[in-house]
């Protein structure tokens, strides 16, 4: 049995609602209702509790967290207890009075979502009309407090060809890290698989891209899984590197991990964090090395992947338990790289959105 990590990151999604409709949102299908959302002060407790266990970095998520109307009371909550705070937000929907409390209440660091470089095309990924001026607007109060700025772009087929301009326009709004993250296929993406799936000569173009970049702007390019020899390690591993509390308190190894069925979440309202993080089945059922399969539990790589994602392997065979198909050593690799060419080349252009 191997021992129980500290975590370093917990990943707040206080919210499920968003103004935005990206089609690929990793959100599950079905949201919690704003109803079922934690109180101010559950998330409070929540943060001691996680500055307790080791966590440093918490992130307030969702959904778009600025839909709370308490979250300068939130971003105070974090600070008081010393951890570092990331405001992931699409900008829409957040006030500049509010953003001013958040950075009055101590918030650390602002990561803005992008979804193209000019706002024809960005409008119509985010679906929503108005979001792209919006979005230039809060990346400027971000630079104008002094805080730092992360721009993250998520790519595929729709948007890949331009991204020199998403790095430009990065440059532009003074971002001191760009994201480049190709779209993780859960949730909701899993629906729009065939309108987001990259060519491989897009996926090769954009690496080609991103190496010549760079500069003093550090660019984070998350490759795809698809055309991939080596699976990610999803979440730095099982149960390894940080969780995620859902907006009505389930804590979750992964964001996804909803999807696995058979696997029990406890919530915050119920157990300690640490409790849950130490002894919940959901999180000791693959941590660590013992629960894999072969080629895994064999491989030299074990340790440096842990096996790729749970969430893929679950999402493409059925089968949580078996090696992401990621992972050139899976016998299903094959055919998990030819089902993606043949989302990548249906030629589908059109998005299906939530609601
Ligand atoms: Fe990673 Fe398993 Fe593939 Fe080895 S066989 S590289 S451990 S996913
Ligand atoms: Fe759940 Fe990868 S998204 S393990």
């Amino acid at each position: 049995m191997s021992a129980v990590p500290v975590p370093l990151a917990l990943l707040a999604e206080v919210t499920h609602r968003c103004p935005l409709r990206c089609p690929y949102c990793s959100n599950p299908t079905s949201l919690v209702k704003r109803s079922a959302e934690l109180s101010t002060a559950t998330w409070l407790d929540l943060f001691r509790q996680a500055a307790g266990l080791g966590i440093l970095h918490v992130h307030l998520s969702g959904g778009e967290p600025a839909a709370r109307s308490d979250l300068p009371e939130l971003v105070a909550g974090v600070a008081e207890t010393g951890l570092y705070s990331n405001l992931i937000t699409s900008g829409v929907g957040l006030r500049e009075s509010v953003f001013a409390r958040c950075v009055e209440a101590g918030l650390d660091h602002v990561q803005l979502s992008i979804q193209a470089a000019d706002a024809g095309t960005a409008d119509r990924i985010g679906g929503y009309r108005g979001g792209f001026a919006t979005k230039l607007e809060v990346a400027g109060w971000v630079t104008s407090y002094g805080l730092p700025l992360t721009v993250n772009a998520v790519v595929h087929r729709q948007n890949l060809d331009r991204l020199p301009e998403i790095i430009a326009l990065a440059r532009q709004l003074g971002a001191r890290r760009l994201e480049v993250a190709h779209t993780q296929y859960h949730g909701w993406a899993l629906l729009n698989r065939d309108a987001l799936m990259p060519t491989p000569e897009q996926v090769e173009r954009a690496r080609a891209i991103v190496e010549e970049a760079g500069g003093r702007m550090v660019i984070d390019y998350v490759p795809p899984d698809h055309f991939a020899t080596w699976p990610k390690a999803c979440m730095g591993g099982w149960g390894r590197y940080g969780m995620t509390v859902t907006p009505e308190g389930v804590v979750l190894p992964c964001q996804a991990a909803e999807s696995i069925p058979g696997l029990e979440f406890e919530s915050v309202t119920d157990r300690s964090l640490s409790e849950i993080w130490r002894n919940g089945l959901a999180f000791a059922t693959y941590r660590g090395t013992d629960w894999m399969p072969e080629p895994c539990r064999s491989c030299e790589r074990r340790e440096i992947d842990w096996g790729g994602c749970r969430c893929q392997a679950m999402a493409y065979l059925g089968n949580p338990g078996a090696t992401d198909p990621a992972c050139s050593r899976s016998p299903h690799h094959s055919q998990f790289r030819s089902r993606a060419l043949g989302f990548a080349e249906a030629g589908v252009d059109s998005f299906t959105y939530r609601g």
